[in-house]
């Protein structure tokens, strides 16, 4: 077993050692809960990042030719040894990222089982064989490792987005160069101590930190080394990546932000509707990508949803994740309160009503208090952009056909919401919903078993399921002639 000082790493990992920056220059990682410093990391530059880069591309050749079997059996040590460790990555996660340690602690368990799928997928990166054209031909289609990729990472799951990234990358042979957010980098470097412990290869697998992300992400999108970006965080910065890797072609993956409609017909189940707008909108403060954002409910039934959603909003606790029973963690930081503050105040001031919160919460801080409005509209900017806070902004529809225009008005295409216990109508309005992912009667869909991913500006790409694994591979056609 490491001990809990040995995963708390303060330095970066690159090609099997513990760095610091060059310049020797570090940066301070604070808890959103306190304010205070719990660690300080190295804040690496463009030369650290190519160090990182040349560590990867070393190690790329060993690790591709690699049987499957043996990077399968690596990966499942790994996925081991985080399930071992779960409560200390948790603790630590809940230090810097502030969310409850049960929400920490799922947290892991979900980062945990990609690198158990992935490890089980290794094995099955078939190929094909394909009936030929030409009688003295034969025909393959062979799946090879795509080679370095980087994966950039954002605050808000600082463990899950990772191993979604990596495990698949080296479950067919990648090499990779994570770049946590300089937010939450504590996690990151945790799950490398225990891939080190694991034996991955020097090389395989490189963490780097910095707090000039711009800098270093110039470096891995100029690099014609860097074959693969993938990057989970907001669309603008996302759009900026995709245009960054044109000039070398690079293959991206883009898990972006969203604009999640909540839609309750007034033949849903209403126990459920609530409970799941509670699991979806409320988790993680609010702050995923996937979160309801927009709470579409049918006018017949709209004010008993309203008013109990606002009991259970009002009864959530808010305080230091670590603590225990507390559900609404702080935001995370000054910047993430500033908005949620702005799109409540333009909210009301264009009409809408505030039911419950509303405000900064008396803890302090970065802590908002649980808020519910009604009478929110479409014109709304809160209706418009990504709240990313412990807000729920309800509004009012008549039709089914309505509903689903107001939808997908938006050009984000993430995650949607729909309840419902007509048959007719789940077939109708999943298949009109422009998302990647419908949840039906139910808040939760995140698991590594499904594809995850959105159309339109949420994204490029899926992460978990089978298909996650196709974005880390290449197709080679192989034509044999004279057969
Ligand atoms: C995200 O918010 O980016 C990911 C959420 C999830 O995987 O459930």
């Amino acid at each position: 077993m490491i001990a809990v000082a040995e995963l708390l790493r303060d330095n970066a990992f690159i090609n099997g050692y513990w760095v610091n920056a060059r310049s020797g220059s570090r940066f301070a990682v604070l808890n959103p809960a306190d304010g205070r410093e719990i660690a300080t990391v190295p804040d690496l530059d463009d030369s650290d990042t190519q160090d990182a880069i040349d560590a990867a591309e070393g190690a790329l050749r060993e690790w591709k030719e690699r049987l499957a079997g043996e990077r399968a059996n690596l990966l499942k040590r790994w996925h081991e040894l985080i399930l071992e460790h779960a409560d200390d990555l948790a603790m630590l996660m809940t230090l810097e990222q502030g969310k409850p340690l049960a929400e920490s602690k799922a947290e892991i368990s979900y980062a945990a089982s990609f690198v158990e799928w992935f490890a089980e997928e290794a094995r099955r990166a078939y190929g094909d064989v394909i009936p030929s054209h030409a009688a003295d031909k034969r025909i393959m289609a062979l799946r090879q490792p795509i080679g370095v990729v980087a994966a950039i990472t954002p605050w808000n799951f600082p463990s899950a987005m990772i191993t979604r990234k990596v495990a698949p990358a080296l479950a067919v042979g990648c090499t990779v160069i994570v770049k946590p957010s300089e937010l939450t980098p504590l996690s990151a470097l945790a799950l490398a101590r225990l891939a080190e412990d694991a034996g991955f290869p020097s090389g395989v697998l490189n963490v780097i930190t910095t707090s000039r992300p711009d800098v270093v992400g110039k470096t891995l999108m100029a690099s014609s080394v860097v074959r693969k970006l993938s990057f989970t965080g907001s669309t603008a910065v996302g759009k900026i990546l995709l245009k960054g890797c044109a000039d070398t072609v690079k293959r991206v993956s883009l898990e972006l932000g969203g604009n999640a409609p909540f839609i309750v017909f007034s033949d849903a189940d209403l126990d459920a509707a609530i409970e799941g707008a509670v699991a979806s909108k409320y988790r993680n403060a609010g702050q995923t990508c996937v979160c309801a954002n927009r709470i579409f409910v049918h006018r017949d039934v709209a004010e008993e949803f309203i008013v109990r959603l606002t009991g259970r909003t009002q009864a959530l606790k808010v305080g230091p994740g670590v603590d225990d029973q507390i559900e609404i963690g702080p935001l995370i930081n000054n910047a993430a309160i500033d908005k949620v503050e702005r799109l409540i105040g333009g909210a009301v001031k264009a009409g809408a009503q505030i039911r419950t919160g509303g405000k900064r919460h008396d803890l302090g801080g970065t802590f908002f208090t649980p808020t519910l409005l009604s009478d929110v509209t479409d014109d709304m900017d809160i209706t418009n952009e990504e709240i990313f806070g412990p807000v729920s902004a309800v509004s009012v529809f008549s039709t089914e056909s309505e509903v689903i225009d107001r939808a997908n008005n938006t050009p984000y295409g993430l995650a949607a919401y729909v309840y419902t216990c007509d048959n007719a109508r789940i077939w109708r309005i999943t298949e009109a919903l422009e998302y990647g992912i419908v949840g039906v009667n139910t808040g939760v869909t995140s698991t590594a078993v499904a594809p995850f991913g959105g159309v339109k500006e949420s994204g490029l790409g899926r992460e978990g399921s089978r298909m996650g694994i196709e974005e880390y591979l290449e197709t080679k056609y192989v034509c044999i002639g004279g057969v």
